[in-house]
């Protein structure tokens, strides 16, 4: 089923910072939303978020730092079991190591605090907590501006691996377009809280059409990096 949401807005401070805005994503589909500092895009993907969360749908979040997701007092194992308890799963020793497999934690020490992990593999655990209850959406923040490229690339790699015989769809921000366009069939760009584009990757990077795809586009050289 397509995922739906209409007249997502947000007003902060007495400004509209996301003007009524419609998204909608179809199952496995990969999108991308990219656009400037400040244009908005986190603002409408905590909005879409919520919407939908509200409609009863699943939708995971992945924050741009593992450590807005992960207590540093708390074992990872504590976090665990804490994200399968919020989904009211039972716990699933076969989940989870399919889980850890898929994204290469395999055999980390659980009782370790988030601190005696390295950054690269908490957020791959932060992705696999996300992936726990099988999500209809995955909206992924900036997820791995926190990374080496190398490790973030693998890190994208591995998700990509995974997602790509499964329905749930992904939605990527970030402002770096050699990122998303690497990883989506689908780009978006927000500019002063209103999604001025929508196009497929190939056509987008081919034929932008508005001043703001046009800038991001001017930078494609980008898309030579590994991630
Ligand atoms: N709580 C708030 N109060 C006032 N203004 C806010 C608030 N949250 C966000 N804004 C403003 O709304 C605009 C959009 O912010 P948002 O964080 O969604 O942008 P973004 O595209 O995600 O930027 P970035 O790429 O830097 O993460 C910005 O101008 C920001 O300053
Ligand atoms: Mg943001």
């Amino acid at each position: 089923m397509t995922i739906t949401a209409t007249g997502l807005c947000a007003i902060r401070s007495g400004r509209t910072i996301l003007h009524p805005t419609n998204v909608d994503i179809r199952p496995g589909e990969r999108v991308g939303l990219v656009g400037a500092s400040g244009s908005g895009k986190s603002t409408l993907g905590h909005a879409l978020i919520d919407r939908l969360r509200a409609q009863g749908q699943r939708v995971a979040h992945v924050p741009q730092s593992p450590d807005e997701a992960l207590d540093p007092l708390r074992s990872m194992a504590f976090h665990w079991r804490e994200a399968e308890h919020a989904l009211n799963l039972s716990p699933d020793p076969t989940r989870r190591q399919d889980l850890f497999a898929a994204l290469h934690i395999e055999g980390s020490d659980l009782n370790k605090r988030p601190w005696g992990w390295s950054r690269g593999m908490q957020q791959r655990f932060v992705i696999a907590m996300a992936l726990i209850g099988t999500p209809d959406l995955l909206v992924m923040d900036e997820p791995t501006s926190a990374l080496d490229s190398v490790v973030a690339a693998g890190t994208m790699d591995l998700l990509d691996a995974y997602l790509s015989d499964r329905k749930t769809a992904l939605l990527l921000i970030t402002h770096d377009l050699g990122l998303a366009a690497r990883r989506v069939n689908r780009l978006m760009v927000m500019e002063d809280g209103r999604i001025v584009e929508d196009a497929p990757t190939e056509q987008f990077l081919l034929a932008p059409v508005t001043q703001a795809a046009k800038s991001l586009c001017a930078h494609r050289n980008w898309l030579e990096l590994p991630c």
